[in-house]
């Protein structure tokens, strides 16, 4: 990706993004609702064009080669995108036809991916029938159908059981190793990010911060401590002025970053005298991380946290 940019009519929804992913690597593509993921996958799948700026994608440019570019990848939407009427099997017969797949090919690809996604039992119910998380692998399956190089999934794991969650990045690993695909993945959900081998980390349509996981974290070095106290608004002053330490409000908690826990947490309690509620000491998390690079925390969903981040966002700008 180079310089990409991508405005919906006056706002700026992607501002000039530009990295490399290389061939065979898990990449994650992490940010807050709103923060342009999907408009990033969108261009680099040709469906939507960039406003300035190009990508290639397994070679082939997205602005003069779409099509090369679409038979090299897969694709999950955000959104659900099967055809309920039709059983599992047709959907990806569907897909493999407008893909052209040759016909003995066909069926012995469809075959593997209901295979691996364990829907072979199922191939030939109706997709209305199925689960949340059955839709889900069943979409990963016929993104897979054409044999692409590298697969795009926007949110693969939404509002799935952590089970489902788990057997999803089992067939993510599974498809980078034994298929040597390259995976582009987006996700608002920080602990799913550590499963990536790099992580981009998007805010309002810029990359804040690229690196590894455990790179990433580093950069925050010591210990997170969580309090909970009587009133944290009062509270949290004190513990940035007296101690001295970077500390935010997290949702229900104050989060202090320290270098040493041990040594902190007895200079707290005596700062603050029975207002401790409750107490949780951890290495840092790409939550903390994100917290770091942004001033916020990324768990902000649903309508509330759109309009929250817009305003933040009036704020900042
Ligand atoms: N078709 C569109 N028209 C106008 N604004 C849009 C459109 N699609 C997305 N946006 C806006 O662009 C920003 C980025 O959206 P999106 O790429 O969907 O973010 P993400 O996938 O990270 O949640 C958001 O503020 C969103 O409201
Ligand atoms: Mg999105």
């Amino acid at each position: 990706m180079r310089d990409l940019v991508r405005k919906y009519k006056d706002f700026l929804a992607v501002k000039g993004v530009t990295f490399d992913v290389p061939e065979g690597e898990i990449f994650g593509f992490l940010g807050p609702n709103g923060a342009g993921k999907s408009t990033t996958i969108q261009i680099l799948a040709t469906l939507l064009k960039p406003t300035e700026g190009t990508a290639v994608v397994n070679g082939f440019d997205i602005r003069n080669e779409p099509d090369k570019v679409r038979q090299s990848i897969g694709l999950v939407f955000q959104d659900p995108s099967l055809d309920e009427r039709l059983t599992a099997r047709e959907n990806l017969y569907f897909h493999a036809m407008l893909y052209n797949v040759e016909t003995t090919i066909m069926k012995k690809r469809m075959a593997e991916v209901l295979e691996m996604v364990e829907l072979a039992d199922r191939q030939k119910d109706q997709v209305k029938t199925f689960s949340g998380g059955m839709r889900r692998r069943l979409e990963i399956a016929r993104g897979l159908v054409h044999y692409p190089k590298v697969l795009f999934l926007d949110e693969p794991t939404v509002g799935l059981d952590p089970q489902t969650r788990k057997r999803i990045w089992e067939y993510i690993h599974y498809l980078r190793d034994k298929e040597g695909l390259t995976i582009f993945l987006t996700t608002h959900y920080m602990d799913e990010a550590e499963n990536c081998q790099r992580i981009a980390v998007i805010d309002h349509g810029e990359i804040v911060a690229l690196d590894t996981p455990e790179n990433l974290k580093s950069v925050i070095g010591g210990d997170v401590i969580k309090i909970s106290t009587d009133n944290n608004e009062e509270v949290l002053p004190v513990i940035k002025n007296r101690l001295q330490v970077k500390a935010e409000k997290q949702g229900d908690y104050i989060a202090i970053q320290v270098e040493k826990g041990e040594i902190f947490i007895p200079r707290l309690a005596v700062e603050l005298k029975g207002r401790i509620n409750s107490m949780v000491i951890k290495k840092p998390s790409l939550d903390d991380v994100f917290l770091h690079l942004t001033g916020r925390e990324i768990r902000e969903e649903g309508v509330n946290a759109v309009d929250r981040m817009r305003v933040y966002s009036k704020r900042k700008h």
